[in-house]
């Protein structure tokens, strides 16, 4: 198998240290915007070398973004090229689009590192999707939240100084907003979702909140109340609709999430046979996610020629049957609010049960009148 590596940042660079310790798998070229110094691999700045070259079979696209690697996927699979990618956003967007040029093609379409980095997740769901019915899918999938989480609850920290540590050891990105408001873990769970349950689901339709507004007191609450507060990704199956939202959640010690430390991800599904399997692991990093793309790729090399799935009902994304508490602190004075508070905690309100569709709206009126609100699920 020869490849077409696009892209020779952190994943980039570890699918490529990788692969120079194989001899079934080798690049033969790397698309590139820079000097790359001495490489065993051809170097070029046009993706029309890599596509006119009946030599490169496989096309690894590890840039990132949506344009121009929708352009230079789509370009590949046109050209019957197998295609290994661990873009979340990509997939996220066009994995429809994708997977039908793929067949059309005679082409693969994988991205196993695309959710979870190093954690074998997306192969585990499409194996158990293939034989069970699953229900439900949910879990830590980011691991700079759950970095930032797990300092705030483990010490007495405001949350501004602990993302400034996560910067400094490379767990958080110059701009964090993907992360801790939650849109990468919202693409993650979108394309989980899909694998699962065979539906595509619009990113508009599935509400984020994230970490950016807890606070070193929020957390002081929590524990008093023997609580551990993660940011989570949830997607249920309900008859002919998905109920699917990432927030903050408040865990008991019980809870596997509640012990996941430092920036590792913990992922679930529960299905009808298998009742509730969990994946642990690195969801970022270097090696750990080109481990993810060689899999990929010696997948590809073994024979394997599935997609993920090649079903895509659309289905509505409905939050209205999913009820459950909140934790609620802001100084917005809503009277919707008022009428579901049910328990004082120490200046937060406590909530009645009340649907994640109702709550998520409620939200947005409460962040235009104080930008820090907080709200976590029970
Ligand atoms: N890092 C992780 O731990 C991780 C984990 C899971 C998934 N992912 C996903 O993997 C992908 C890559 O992430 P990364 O962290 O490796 O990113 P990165 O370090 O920023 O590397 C991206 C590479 O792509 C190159 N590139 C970008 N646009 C290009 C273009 N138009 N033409 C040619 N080269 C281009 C960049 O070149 P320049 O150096 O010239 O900018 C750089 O070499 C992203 O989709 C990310 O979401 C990353």
């Amino acid at each position: 198998m020869k490849i077409g590596l696009l892209g020779f940042g952190v994943v980039g660079r570890g699918v490529y240290d990788i692969l120079a310790q194989r001899k079934d798998i080798s690049v033969g070229t790397v698309l590139c915007r820079r000097d790359l110094g001495e490489l065993t691999a051809r170097t070029t700045r046009d993706m029309a070398d890599i596509i006119a070259d009946p030599e490169i079979d496989t096309v690894v696209e590890v840039m990132g973004g949506l344009h121009p690697a929708f352009e230079y996927v789509s370009a590949a699979l046109k050209a019957g090229k197998n295609v290994v990618t661990s873009n979340k956003h990509l997939l996220c967007h066009y994995y429809q689009e994708l997977n039908q040029l793929a067949k059309e093609h005679g082409a693969v379409l994988r991205g196993t590192a695309a959710v979870g980095g190093g954690i074998p997740w997306l192969v585990n769901l499409e194996r158990a999707a293939r034989v069970d019915q699953i229900h439900k899918l949910s879990g830590i999938m980011n691991g700079t939240t759950n970095y930032i989480m797990d300092a705030m609850n483990k010490s007495d920290v405001d949350f501004a100084d602990v993302l400034k540590k996560a910067q400094e050891l490379g767990y958080a990105e110059a701009d964090p907003s993907a992360d801790i408001d939650g849109w990468d873990i919202q693409r993650k769970l979108i394309i989980s979702a899909g694998v699962a349950f065979g539906v595509c689901l619009q990113e508009e339709d599935v509400p984020v909140f994230g970490i950016r507004n807890v606070s070193a007191a929020d957390i002081r609450r929590f524990q008093a109340r023997g609580l551990t507060c993660k940011l989570i990704a949830s997607a249920e199956k309900l008859s002919d609709s998905v109920a699917a939202y990432v927030e903050p959640k408040l865990l008991g010690a019980d809870a596997l999430e509640a012990a996941v430390p430092a920036n590792f991800n913990l992922i679930s599904f529960e299905s009808e046979y298998a009742g509730k399997q969990s994946f642990f692991g690195q969801g970022a990093g270097r090696y750990p996610t080109a481990y993810n793309v060689v899999q990929d790729l010696a997948d590809i090399a073994s024979g394997v020629d599935r997609f993920y799935t090649d079903k895509f009902q659309s289905a509505a994304t409905n939050n209205a049957g999913a009820l459950h508490k909140y934790y609620v602190r802001t100084k917005a004075e809503l009277p919707e609010l008022e009428a579901l508070a049910a328990e004082d905690w120490d200046g937060a309100v406590v909530t009645l049960p009340v649907s994640v569709a109702q709550m998520h709206s409620l939200l947005q009126k409460m962040l235009e009148v104080d930008p820090q609100s907080f709200i976590a699920g029970l």
